[in-house]
C-alpha cells in the first residue's frame, strides 16, 4: 500500500438508513485509491467486540437483562464505547501512518439517533465528547420516503431502528445534530443524496479534495 509522510484525512459519511453511506463511503475509497492515496474503509457499529454487542441488539437478538428490551441509554453508552475502541484501536493508527480513514456513519449518528432515543441530546454529546473529531462529516440528505423505498428495494430484514415513523423522527434529529456539530465546531457538509449514486460520488470526492492535509 502507498504511505505518504503525514497524517491522513478523517472522513465521515452521514445520513438516515437508505441514505447511500455505505455505497459512497466504498465509492470514496475507490476514488482516492485510483488517486493513489493508502485509504482505509471501516464503519460502526465497528467489527470490535463493543460494536458486535450493538449489532445484536439491533438485531433484535439481545435484549436487556432479565429478559427485557434494551435500555436506550446503555445502547447509547454501547454505541459510545465502540466508538472510542474502534477509534483508538483502528482509525487513529491508520490515519497515523499516513493513511486517509472513510467511515460509514461515526459521532452524528448517536447524536440523531440516540438523540431522540434518550430525549437527552445534550448527554449523547457529552458522552462521545472523547471521540476524535473528523476532518469533515458528510450528510447526505434525502426524504426518510425514499430511503424507506430504497431499503424495501434491498429487501433486508428491518433492523431496531428501521422503521418508517421512526426514520421521519432521525430525519428531524438529524438537523438538530448537525446544527449541534456545526456549533462544536466541527466541519459539516450536505449533500443531495437523492441524486444518482455517481454523481453523489463525484460530489463527495470534490469535498474530499478541497480538505487540506495536516
Ligand atoms: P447501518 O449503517 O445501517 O448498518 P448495516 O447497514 O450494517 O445494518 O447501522 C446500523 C444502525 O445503527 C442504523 O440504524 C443506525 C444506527 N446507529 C445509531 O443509532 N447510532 C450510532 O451511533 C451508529 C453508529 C449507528
Amino acid at each position: 500500500m502507498t504511505r505518504r509522510a503525514g497524517r491522513g484525512r478523517f472522513v465521515v459519511l452521514e445520513g438516515l438508513d437508505g441514505a447511500g453511506t455505505t455505497t459512497q463511503s466504498r465509492l470514496l475509497g475507490e476514488a482516492l485509491r485510483a488517486a493513489g492515496r493508502a485509504v482505509h474503509v471501516t464503519a460502526e457499529p465497528s467489527a470490535g467486540p463493543a460494536g458486535a454487542l450493538v449489532r445484536q441488539v439491533l438485531q433484535q437478538r439481545l435484549g436487556g437483562g432479565r429478559g427485557g428490551g434494551f435500555d436506550p441509554h446503555a445502547l447509547a453508552l454501547l454505541f459510545a464505547a465502540d466508538r472510542l475502541d474502534h477509534a483508538a484501536a483502528e482509525i487513529a493508527p491508520r490515519l497515523a501512518e499516513g493513511c486517509d480513514v472513510v467511515c460509514d456513519r461515526y459521532t452524528l449518528s448517536s447524536l440523531a439517533y440516540q438523540g431522540l432515543t434518550t430525549g437527552d441530546l445534550a448527554w449523547v454529546e457529552a458522552i462521545n465528547g472523547r471521540a476524535p473529531a473528523p476532518d469533515l462529516t458528510i450528510f447526505l440528505r434525502v426524504r426518510p420516503g425514499l430511503a424507506l423505498g430504497r431499503r424495501q428495494a434491498a429487501g433486508t430484514t428491518p433492523e431496531l431502528y428501521e422503521v418508517a415513523a421512526f426514520q421521519r423522527r432521525v430525519a428531524r434529529g438529524y438537523e438538530r445534530a448537525l446544527e449541534r456539530l456545526r456549533r462544536a465546531g466541527q466541519r459539516v457538509e450536505v449533500l443531495d443524496g437523492a441524486a444518482p449514486a455517481p454523481r453523489v460520488a463525484e460530489q463527495v470526492a470534490g469535498l474530499v479534495a478541497r480538505l487540506r492535509r495536516r
